[in-house]
This record gives structure tokens, sequence and C-alpha cells, in this order.
């Protein structure tokens, strides 16, 4: 990825595949927006949109040839809606649907940005859209090689940063698209030594028996039902003069059949982006070590594969959590917040400043949010943070409460709490079931289940797949943790 974007002086007249062009949705037809083009050039192809049948708005994408006394093959003209270059989410929307969906190999964008969040926003969406995942096929995709942007101070500082930011979501997106066959609990701990190599971060791997042995009951419960055992992985970055401790936590269920409690087989199969949590925290942690974050992160890891085998757990089974909390299992597709609750009291153990979870937790995250917006909850103050990072990097995210009533639905009646609690209000119910496992601290779980993966339509920057939401928050949450 490093020599991804190429700065040159001149995009605009540079010899490329496509020069990108982009167009805003005016009261009176599309406009073009601003560009490195002469004045004359620019009227000429803006006279040309309507004949394209450009409207301007957002993910509409045209390409044509182009005049000949360009130095470009085609012109790629891109839709940002009713926004302009101010609006740096429509500008990374854009760039990313025109990555996505183009077949050129070179492309540049000549737009007249001059802040360098912007340029950091065109560049990710760039990233982000040149994404592909091909690596079952037998004919490999057609990738974007490079990316010509201008050489500002501003493009260049912008595509420095998102390209930390890119490579580490697309890490993400890369182990949530890779079925269980090729990532069981093992290979994630192996790929997660691998991307540290060479970083300021310390890793620890906790294997089966050690587990037992520091009581770690739920991915223990989780775990003991595959035939490939579950591990924790701890992760340290510890910067000089570090200013706050942040603890991480990623749920890493690398097939989540739902154990004896199976689950339908319709979509069972995007059940191998259960480990979400665990790859968003991960190439968080990652991004944050590249870009000096100037804090102090320690990430937890809880992989387990939860697969129903003559040694799964069974409904009625009493587990006990790390904390010495004991769970009654009443369905064991309730998996998630088990391993979780290892993970948390973990956390706890180390006294950081904040706790961050996240998860693919409940699917009735996706009943109550749908599949583009992150649900937050926790407590002291940390989900609102959470909140604006995500507003500020373009993520849509929503604070949900974890209402007292419903610690009656974790009630149990022959354990400290049970694990599965009915079907009202699932999401909140499951935070409510974690909060038992994070003492007093600010606390902020971060509900993934819908936007981690897109199992619907394409859109601006997403493929089918895994999305790498959330890193980006994570990155900007921490970088600006006070
Ligand atoms: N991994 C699932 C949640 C999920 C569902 C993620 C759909 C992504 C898409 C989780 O382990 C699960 O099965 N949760 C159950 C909980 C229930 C048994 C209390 C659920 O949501 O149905
Ligand atoms: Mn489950
Ligand atoms: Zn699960």
């Amino acid at each position: 990825m490093s020599d991804f974007f190429q700065h040159v002086n001149k995009p605009a007249e540079t010899d490329c595949d496509s020069l990108v062009l982009a167009v805003a949705q005016g009261e009176d037809g599309p406009h073009l927006l601003p560009c490195s083009l002469s004045t004359e050039m620019s009227q000429e192809l803006a006279s040309l949109l309507p004949l394209l049948g450009m409207s301007g708005k957002v993910d509409e994408v045209c390409v044509s040839t182009a005049p000949s006394r360009l130095a470009t093959r085609t012109l790629t003209f891109v839709g940002l809606g009713k926004h302009n270059f101010g609006d740096a989410q429509a500008v990374r929307r854009a760039a990313g649907c025109v990555t996505r969906t183009s077949k050129a190999k070179t492309l540049a964008f000549d737009w007249a940005i001059t802040d360098e969040g912007v340029w950091q926003a065109l560049a990710e969406g760039a990233g982000f859209g040149a994404y592909r995942y091909d690596r079952y096929f037998s004919k490999k995709a057609d990738r974007i090689e490079s990316v010509l942007l201008p050489d500002s101070e501003a493009a260049r500082k912008g595509a420095k940063t998102a390209e930390v930011l890119v490579s580490a979501a697309n890490l993400t997106r890369d182990l949530v698209n890779t079925p269980a066959n090729d990532l069981c609990p093992a290979d994630f701990v192996e790929i997660a030594k691998r991307e540290c190599e060479g970083l300021p971060i310390e890793i620890e791997v906790w294997d089966f028996a050690r587990l037992q042995e520091e009581k770690c009951g739920g991915l223990v419960g989780v775990g003991q039902g595959s035939s490939r055992p579950p591990y924790l992985v701890k992760l340290s970055y510890q910067p000089q003069g570090a200013k706050r401790h942040a603890a991480l936590i990623g749920k890493g269920i690398t097939f989540d059949s739902g154990g004896i409690s199976l689950k339908p087989a319709a979509n069972m199969e995007a059940m191998k982006s259960d480990m979400t949590g665990a790859a968003t925290v991960l190439g968080a942690t990652i991004a944050a070590a590249r870009l000096e974050v100037p804090q102090q992160i320690t990430t937890y890891l809880a992989l387990a594969e939860n697969l129903p085998g003559g040694k799964a757990q069974r409904p009625s089974d009493v587990i006990t959590i790390r904390n010495g909390k004991t769970v009654e299992i009443l369905n064991t597709d309730a998996e998630g917040r088990l391993v979780m609750a290892d993970a948390l009291s973990l956390a706890c153990e180390i006294k950081p400043d904040v706790i961050l979870d996240v998860a693919t937790l409940t699917g009735a995250q996706i009943v109550a949010l749908g599949n583009r917006t992150t649900g937050l909850m926790g407590q002291g103050g940390a989900p609102e943070e959470v909140f604006k990072a995500a507003e500020r990097v373009g993520e849509p995210a929503w604070v949900m409460p974890i209402p007292e009533e419903l610690k009656e639905a974790n009630a149990s009646k022959f354990a400290d709490v049970a694990n599965s609690g009915g079907r009202n209000a699932g999401m909140m119910v499951a935070a409510d079931f974690l909060s038992n496992f994070v003492d007093d601290f600010p606390w902020a779980h971060l509900d993934i289940a819908g936007p981690s993966y897109n199992s619907g339509k394409p859109w601006g920057f997403s493929a089918y797949g895994g999305t790498g939401v959330m890193v980006r928050t994570l990155v900007d949450y921490l970088a600006n943790l006070k």
C-alpha cells in the first residue's frame, strides 16, 4: 500500500487511465466542482454532464473517453450529492465509490481541496474503495495500482495518515472475509504476531491450558466444543510519556454456528465474520502504534470457535468467569458475551482509564439500528466520547441506554446471571450482561453486528463483506483521549 498514493505536480496533466472529476447536485442540475483544468476545458466538460446522464447524486459514477488534448485516457465523473469539497464525508464516499467501481489502473484526483483533513478523507475513501478480496478466485481481480494526488503539503500529510488507517482497516477486512477453514483461533494468533512484528507492540498469548489455569471459564466454555482450541491474545503498546491508558477488547469468534443451540442454516455463512470485533481492535492498535498515538493501549483478543462438538457446553451448564461471577448457559448461541466477560474482567485488573469493547454481539443490534449504525452503550461518559469520534470520522453510531429494569432479563435461577434474556431490547440486554464484568470503569461497548459486514449491495467505499468499520473511530477516539 506504501506507494499507492503518488504525489505529482499537476495530476490533471499527468498521463493516467482516468482523471476523476467531482459533480455536485445543484438546484438547476449538475455542477462540475473546481479542479485544475482550464476554465475553457471545465466549461466544455460541464456542458457534457446532462448528456452523460449525470445528476451529481451520491454514488453516481460515469466514465467517458477524454478529449485527446488531455493527458488522461478517460474521465470519471462522480456525484457528491448536495455537497462540495467542504464536506469531508461526501468527499470520502465519492472517492471510494470511484475506486470501488473503476477499471482503471491509474487514477488522478486534482480536486480544488486545500484542507488536510479533506485530503485525508479523499485518500481514505480511495483506499477503502480500492480494496479487493480475491484470495479464492482463480482469476485475480484487476487492481488500482496508483492514485495520483497533488504534491501540496495538505495532500501529502492527509494521504500519509490515510495510508495507515486504510491498511489497518483493510487488514481487518481481510480477516473478516477469510472463511473459518483458513482462520481458526490459532491462525488468528499467528496473523496478529506477524502484523505486530517491527512495531512497538508486545504480544502475549494464552493457550487452552493457560486459560483453564487463569480461570477464564467463558473462553474455555465456548471454545471446548471445537477441536481447534480458544486463545486469548494481549497486545501492549506503551509509548514514552503516555497520557492515558485505554483497554480495548474484541470478540473473536472465528465461526459462530450457535453451538448446541444451533443456528438455522440460512445465512450461517456470514458467521465467519463473528471475529470482527477482534480484527477491529487489532487494526486500531496497529494504526495507533504506527501513528504514534500518545496513549498506552492494552488490547485483548478473545478468540474461540463456537461449534457443537462432543465436548461442547450445554444449555444448563454453569460456568465461572475470570472475575468469579457464575453464569448459567441458557443459550449456547449467546457465546460472545461469555468470551467478552473474561476479557473485560482481565481488563479491569490492569486498572485502565477507560475500557472499550467491540463485538458483533447481537442480531438485535440490526433490528434496533440497522446495517450501518453502530450501537454504543456503557457508562461513565465513554459512549458519548466514542460517539463524538465516530461523528468526526463519518462513521454512523448512536448511543443507546442500558435501562435498569433489564437486570431482570439476565437473572438466573441457578447462577449469578444467565447468558440469554429473551428477545426484547436484545442489544441492551447483552450490554447489561457485560456490565457485570467492568466494575465502575468508564466503559464503551460497540455492537457492530450489522455495520461490520455488508451483506447487501455495495455502496460508497464498501464492497460486499467486511467493512472495516470503527477502526477509524477508535483511532480518532484514542488520539483525542483526555
Ligand atoms: N454472533 C451473533 C450475533 C450476530 C447476529 C452477529 C447476526 C451478526 C449478525 C451472536 O453470537 C448471537 O448469536 N446472538 C444471539 C443472542 C441470543 C441467543 C440471546 C442473537 O442475537 O440472536
Ligand atoms: Mn452466537
Ligand atoms: Zn456470535
